[in-house]
């Protein structure tokens, strides 16, 4: 796994024990300062894992040339950033690399901030904004667009809330909304075959036996059939997943497409007001 703007180590030790000794954690930052604190803590958490070799190891770079710290293509099954790619003044080349390290199959889980309009020339220069990560934070629309272009599955969005401000940034932003959001990318080989199908879970996720979340749309549960739409059924069938479901087509089925939400706005509104379930129904959230 990497970690993309890794800062103190903190996801990356999570990581170290959910890998365990098979698996590999990198973590990649910029900053010396944050690099010295994170590597201090891998002896530590080694021990307190009961590893007998560190399974993370922490190294310089940006996130936009992977290439230069060093990271093979098709080399990682899963990445994971929290809270960098916002910071990042080049969004499409990090997600060209993330492409290029992830192999197929491979999935991008993180989290950022978005913004529920373009920023004007005048608040992205606003020092505080900088400060805050804020005047990079992207649109979602633009994510999906980069994503499509680089040859990603569509987002799939996890989750979403709204970021509440003190009052000094409250009014520089004044009728700006900003959440912080989740979601999911796959690469899927280009030959993935995709048709609407089935799906059935059969368990066997250490932690989710019984039901497994996916996103804001899909939760499974062990045992019972649901419809996908022929891209969901591509990330199941091509991903790490794809031994823990069953799968039949449903070429000819003529029925009503589930309405998918991918607007974290929309998501976090309906959080918001304490809809659940049904929040992807335009008719509540429009
Ligand atoms: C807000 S912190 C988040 C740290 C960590 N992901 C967390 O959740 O605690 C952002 C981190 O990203 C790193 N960073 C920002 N831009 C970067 C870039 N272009 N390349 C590499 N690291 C970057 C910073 O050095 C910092 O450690």
């Amino acid at each position: 796994m990497l970690d993309l703007g890794s800062g103190s180590g903190r996801d990356c030790f999570m990581l170290s024990k959910l890998v365990g000794p098979k698996g590999h954690v990198t973590g990649v930052d910029m900053t010396d300062e944050q690099l010295e604190l994170s590597r201090k803590y891998i002896d530590y958490h080694m021990e307190k894992f009961g590893l007998q070799q560190p399974n993370v190891e922490f190294i310089k770079g940006y996130i936009e040339n992977l290439k230069e710290a060093k990271l093979g293509d098709e080399s990682f099954d899963v990445i994971i950033s929290n809270c960098v790619i916002n910071l990042s003044p080049d969004k499409k080349a990090v997600l060209t690399e993330v492409y290029r390290v992830l192999k197929d199959g491979g999935e991008m889980f993180f989290s950022d901030m978005y913004i529920n309009r373009k920023l004007s020339e005048e608040l992205k220069k606003n020092k505080m904004l900088w400060g805050e990560g804020i005047s990079g934070a992207l649109l979602w629309e633009d994510l999906a667009q980069i994503a499509k272009e680089i040859g990603f599955s569509c987002p799939r969005l996890v989750t979403s809330r709204y970021i509440t401000f003190n009052k000094e940034l409250e009014e520089i932003l004044s009728d700006y909304k900003l959440v912080s959001a989740t979601f999911r990318l796959f690469k899927l080989p280009r030959d993935a075959d995709k048709e609407k199908s089935l799906v059935t879970y059969k368990g066997g996720i250490t932690g989710l036996e019984t039901e497994i979340q996916f996103d804001a749309n899909f939760s499974f549960k062990e045992g019972r059939a649901e419809e996908v739409d022929e891209e969901l059924y591509g990330i199941l069938k091509n991903s790490r997943f794809t031994d823990h479901f069953s799968f039949c087509s449903l070429e000819n089925s003529t029925g009503s497409k589930k309405d998918i939400i991918t607007d974290p706005f929309q998501f976090a509104a309906c959080s918001q007001a304490g809809i659940s379930g049904s929040c992807c129904e335009p008719k509540i959230c429009s």
